[in-house]
């Protein structure tokens, strides 16, 4: 199958690759940009392990083509922290022990940062209906959310950007 070229931005850097058309979002990255922080499970969007987060979005990888995110702001796992400094969630799961094997975890971290930044004050029944989304097969639901209401607290508590 013929392949055509397409530039992603992925964690603000942009990828020029050359992909079919059918493949995926989370092949992508994957295989042509080395980002192997998604991590795929289903690959038929039930799992959320390939979550990455498309212009502010929450988006499932595995069910996205790649020439579709042209264009857009991609952001996965890997360009959460910062050099050597954890984003403060990544420190939380570590804190709430919110992981077992962490094949999961990426997809958490993606879909509770997509829709805390979205509504930092987002009530804990919604955050619960959030994440729900997403599945663990270690059974890690209890510290996952110590987890990411631990970071939500702070969130919600941070002070209100200044008026521009
Ligand atoms: Fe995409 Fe499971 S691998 S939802
Ligand atoms: Fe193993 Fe979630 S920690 S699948």
């Amino acid at each position: 199958m013929s392949k055509h070229p397409v530039t992603l931005t992925v964690n603000g850097r942009p990828h020029a690759i050359e992909v079919e058309h059918r493949k995926t979002l989370a092949d992508a990255l994957r295989e042509d940009c080395r980002l192997t922080g998604t991590h795929l499970g289903c690959e038929h969007g039930v799992c959320g392990a390939c979550t990455v987060i498309v212009d502010g979005a929450p988006v499932r990888a595995c069910l996205m083509f790649a020439h579709q995110a042209e264009g857009a702001q991609i952001r996965t796992v890997e360009g959460l922290a910062t050099g050597e400094t954890l984003h403060p969630l990544q420190q939380s799961f570590i804190d709430h022990h919110a992981l077992q094997c962490g094949f999961c975890t990426p997809g958490f971290l993606m879909l509770a940062v997509a829709a805390l930044e979205r509504d930092p004050e987002m009530s804990d029944a919604e955050l619960v209906e959030v994440l729900s989304s997403n599945l663990c097969r270690c059974t890690g639901y209890v510290n996952i959310l110590k987890a990411v209401r631990a970071w939500a607290a702070t969130q919600a508590a941070a002070p209100a950007p200044a008026p521009a």
